[in-house]
C-alpha cells in the first residue's frame, strides 16, 4: 500500500524548513518532506517532533513528486540563489502543468520575478514568499508575505493562514500582488529589521556611557520600555540578552561577545531597491553601514589609539525619559522609510500593495512584530495613499512629544562621541522631511555651473540656465 497522496511538499531540511513542515503538519496537512542528503531526510522524518504527525519523508526526488496530490504544490526552503535556481531545474522535468513551487527563502525580488516568468512560460505556477519569524516563528507561526498570481496564491491560502502567527484572530499571512511582491516586503522588513536592531544597539551604548548604567539597570529600562509604547520582540528580547550572564567569567554575556556583526545581505539589497526608487532610507543605510564599520575590528582598534574624541564636557543631561524618546521617534522614521520604499517599487512595478495589510501581518510572527504596527494599520485604513508615515496624525504627535529627547539624545552623543549612526540619521530625515525649504537651491546652482543642467525658479514656470562666470 502506498501512503495516500500529500497536500504539500517541502525541500530543503534545514531549520527552517524542518519547523516550517512540523507547523504545516501539526495543523493537519498531510506533508511530504525531501532533502538533498536522504540522511537528514530519515533523520527528521523519523524524530520525536515528526512522530504522530502526517509527515513523510522521501529519499527520491521523483518519488516525493509522485507523493503528491495534484495539481502539486511545494515550498522550498533551500539557499537563496544559485542553490535555489538548481533545486527548479531539478524539479521542473518532473512537473505538470499547474504543479505549483513556493519560494519561501530569502529570495532576491528581482530573482523572484525572473523565475515566475520562466515557470509561468512553461506552464508552471510560482509563488515568491517571504517568510519571517526564525526558527521559533517556523514552529509556532510566522508572519508570511506572498507574493505571485492571485489564483495560485488561493491554492494554498487555508495552509498559509492556519500555519502564520494569529494577532486578533487574524492570521499574519496574506497575498501581497504578483511576482516579487511577497519577497520585496520581505526584504524591506528585513532593511528596517537592521534599523530597528541598530537603533536599539546605539542607545544600549548610549545608557553605558552617557547614563553609566549597569547591566541589571539596563535590562530594567529595556523591560520597562516594553511594557509602554515601545512594546516588541526586539526590545524584549534585549531585555532578556542584558540579563544573561556567562557561565565561564561571571560578566554579563554581551560584553563577552566581540562586537562584530555579521550579515547575510539582505538589508544591502533593501538599500539598494530603495536608492532604485529614489526613496531616501538613511536610517536603514546606516544600519547597514555600521555593521560594515563593526567589521572593521582591526582597523577600529588601530585608529581607537589615534582619534581621540576631543576635550569634551561630561554635562549632557539626557534622561532615561529622553533615550526613550529618541529611540522610539527613530524607530518610527527607519519604518516611515521602509513603508515609503515600499511604495515607490509598488508604483514601479504596479504592485498595488496594501500598507495596511502589510502592517497587520507583522504584527505577530516576524521579527519586528511591535505593538505600534497597530498604530501603523490605523494611519493606512485613515488614509490609505499616505505619502509618508511621518504626516499621520498620531505620528505627528508623537514626534513632536519626542522631539526634545531626540535631539538631546543626538546632542550629547555628538558632543561625547559616542557613534549613533541610526539615530542621527533618523533625526536628519525627520528635520529634512519636515523642511519646506532644503538647501537644494545651492545644489541646482552648482549643477548648472559645472554641467549646464538648468533650474527651475521659485517665481515663475520653465527651466533656466545662468551663464555664472559672466560678471
Ligand atoms: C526573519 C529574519 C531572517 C534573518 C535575516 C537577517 O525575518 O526571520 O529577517 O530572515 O534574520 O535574514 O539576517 P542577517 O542579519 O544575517 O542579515
Amino acid at each position: 500500500m502506498s501512503e495516500p497522496a500529500a497536500e504539500i511538499g517541502l525541500i530543503g531540511l534545514g531549520v527552517m524548513g524542518q519547523n516550517l513542515a512540523l507547523n504545516i503538519a501539526d495543523h493537519g496537512f498531510p506533508i511530504a518532506v525531501y532533502n538533498r542528503t536522504p540522511a537528514r531526510t530519515d533523520a527528521f522524518a523519523g524524530s520525536e517532533e515528526a512522530r504522530g504527525l502526517p509527515v513523510t519523508g522521501h529519499a527520491e526526488l521523483g518519488s516525493f513528486i509522485a507523493g503528491l496530490s495534484r495539481p502539486r504544490a511545494m515550498i522550498l526552503m533551500v539557499k537563496a540563489g544559485e542553490a535555489t535556481d538548481q533545486q527548479i531545474d531539478a524539479l521542473v522535468p518532473l512537473l505538470e502543468a499547474d504543479d505549483l513551487i513556493i519560494d519561501g527563502g530569502n529570495a532576491h525580488y528581482y530573482d523572484t520575478i525572473r523565475r515566475d516568468a520562466a515557470l509561468s512560460a512553461k506552464g508552471l505556477r510560482f509563488l515568491g514568499t517571504g517568510v519571517s519569524g526564525g526558527e521559533e516563528g517556523a514552529r509556532n507561526g510566522p508572519s508570511i508575505m506572498i507574493g505571485g498570481a492571485a489564483d495560485a496564491a488561493q491554492r494554498v491560502d487555508p495552509i498559509f493562514k492556519a500555519i502564520a502567527a494569529q494577532v486578533d484572530s487574524r492570521p499574519c499571512a496574506a497575498h501581497l500582488g504578483p511576482d516579487g511582491a511577497g519577497h520585496f516586503v520581505k526584504m524591506m522588513h528585513n532593511g528596517i529589521e537592521y534599523a530597528d536592531m541598530q537603533l536599539i544597539a546605539e542607545t544600549y551604548a548610549l545608557m553605558q556611557h552617557v547614563l553609566g548604567l549597569d547591566y541589571p539597570a539596563m535590562q530594567a529600562a529595556f523591560a520597562e520600555w516594553h511594557r509602554g509604547d515601545l512594546d516588541s520582540y526586539l526590545i524584549e528580547i534585549t531585555a532578556d540578552i542584558l540579563g544573561k550572564t556567562d557561565a565561564e567569567t561571571g560578566l554579563p554575556m554581551v560584553e563577552v561577545i566581540l562586537d562584530r556583526a555579521g550579515q547575510k545581505g539582505t538589508g544591502g539589497w533593501a538599500v539598494q531597491a530603495a536608492i532604485e526608487y529614489g526613496a531616501p532610507a538613511a536610517t536603514i543605510a546606516e544600519a547597514v553601514a555600521a555593521r560594515g564599520l563593526s567589521a572593521l575590528k582591526a582597523e577600529r582598534e588601530h585608529a581607537a589609539a589615534k582619534l581621540p574624541a576631543g576635550g569634551v564636557g561630561r554635562d549632557h543631561g539626557v534622561s532615561l525619559e529622553a533615550l526613550r524618546d529618541a529611540l522610539l521617534a527613530a524607530k518610527v522614521c527607519a519604518y516611515a522609510q521602509g513603508f515609503a520604499a515600499m511604495a515607490a517599487a509598488s508604483e514601479a512595478h504596479h504592485w498595488d500593495l496594501d500598507f495596511g495589510t502589510i502592517a497587520a501581518i507583522w504584527r505577530g510572527g516576524c521579527i519586528i512584530r511591535a505593538r505600534f504596527l497597530d498604530r501603523i494599520v490605523d494611519a493606512y485604513a485613515a488614509d490609505p495613499k499616505l505619502p509618508n508615515l511621518l504626516v499621520d496624525p498620531y505620528f505627528v504627535d508623537l514626534l513632536a512629544k519626542a522631539q526634545p529627547g531626540w535631539r538631546a539624545v543626538v546632542a550629547a552623543a555628538a558632543m561625547r562621541g559616542v557613534p549613533v549612526p541610526a539615530l542621527s540619521s533618523a533625526l536628519a530625515y525627520f528635520d529634512s522631511y519636515r523642511s519646506a525649504r532644503l538647501p537644494a537651491n545651492l545644489l541646482q546652482a552648482q549643477r548648472d555651473y559645472f554641467g549646464a543642467h538648468t533650474y527651475e525658479r521659485v517665481d515663475k514656470p520653465g527651466t533656466f540656465h545662468t551663464d555664472w562666470a559672466k560678471l
